[in-house]
């Protein structure tokens, strides 16, 4: 059994126009498929990796190419994998101008320090081989322009397990548009993205509500826990309410379960495990 699970942030970012969610429902298509041939021969970790690259490169998307714009002009960008056989986490935050940032904070597991921030990780990347890279679009420079706040709660991630059954979740971003730069976002935090042998989660939403609520590691220690993962979401979910979270998870557990859940509706994800699609709104 192997199956993966993406998601592609909320439908509120770049319009809500019916041509614009059939253009993610068909990318998120593409992308599974692609996702899951290349599962077929490797590793949950390895394809998280590859499925969110493959996320980050397409300029519909809230992370590498088609990252929101900060209040000071400059596109600074999240992403973190977790691989749950060793449980391993490493992250990059507010790196700038490399093309695929969960390629850097695939780089970073091999060293002691888990997770690099600022032009700190910038300056890591490069020394790593990443060219400069911008990923600035010409969409996102005219909502910057036209100051276009939407609700900019958009991300990218992927979940899988492989043929061991082993469970892997990466994340990445480009934050939520128009912040004040050295905003720290959720996705390379252990609130956005986290994973063991149990169960691996990715979040999408407002960072600092999936922060609050602590969203992916408490589910994932609710399912650890001996909970039903719909159970570890509905109670995880409940506890946002107090503050009216924005928030939307994808997960799957060992046994190959999947699941979502989204506190506000349009969240864009699919799952597929080899013969069913499941594309959603
Ligand atoms: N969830 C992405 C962010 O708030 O930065």
């Amino acid at each position: 059994m192997i199956k993966l699970i993406i998601h592609g942030g909320f439908f509120s970012e770049s319009g809500t126009d019916s041509a614009t969610k059939k253009a993610k429902q068909d990318a998120l298509k593409r992308i599974l498929e692609d996702g899951y041939s290349f599962l077929k021969n490797n590793s949950a970790f390895e394809t998280v990796i590859h499925t969110v690259s493959l996320l980050e490169d397409d300029p519909l998307f809230n992370a590498g190419i088609g990252s929101q714009i900060q209040s000071d002009g400059k596109i600074r960008m999240s992403a973190a994998v977790m691989d749950g056989q060793t449980e391993k986490m490493s992250g990059v935050i507010n790196i700038q101008k490399v093309k695929n940032p969960i390629k850097v904070a695939k780089v970073l597991i091999d060293f002691d320090d888990r997770v690099l921030g600022g032009p700190a990780a910038t300056d890591f990347a490069r020394k790593n081989g990443f060219e400069e890279f911008s990923t600035e679009t010409e969409q996102r420079r005219k909502e910057y322009e036209e100051k276009l706040k939407s609700l900019g709660t958009g991300t990218v991630g992927c979940v899988a397990i492989d043929s061991e059954g082993r469970l892997a979740a990466a994340t990445s971003t480009g934050g939520k548009g128009f912040e004040i730069p050295g905003r720290i976002s959720d996705s390379a935090t252990v609130a956005g993205n986290y994973a063991n042998s149990n169960c691996a989660v990715s979040c999408t939403g407002v960072g600092e509500d999936i922060v609050s609520g602590a969203v992916a590691a408490k589910i994932v220690t609710r399912v650890t826990d001996g909970m039903p993962i719909g159970k570890a979401f509905e109670k995880t979910f409940d506890e946002l309410k107090p503050y009216d979270g924005f928030a939307g998870a994808i997960a799957i557990d060992k046994s190959g379960n999947f699941y979502h859940q989204d506190s506000h509706p349009k969240m864009v994800f699919g799952s597929y495990d080899g013969s069913d699609f499941q594309i959603f709104d």
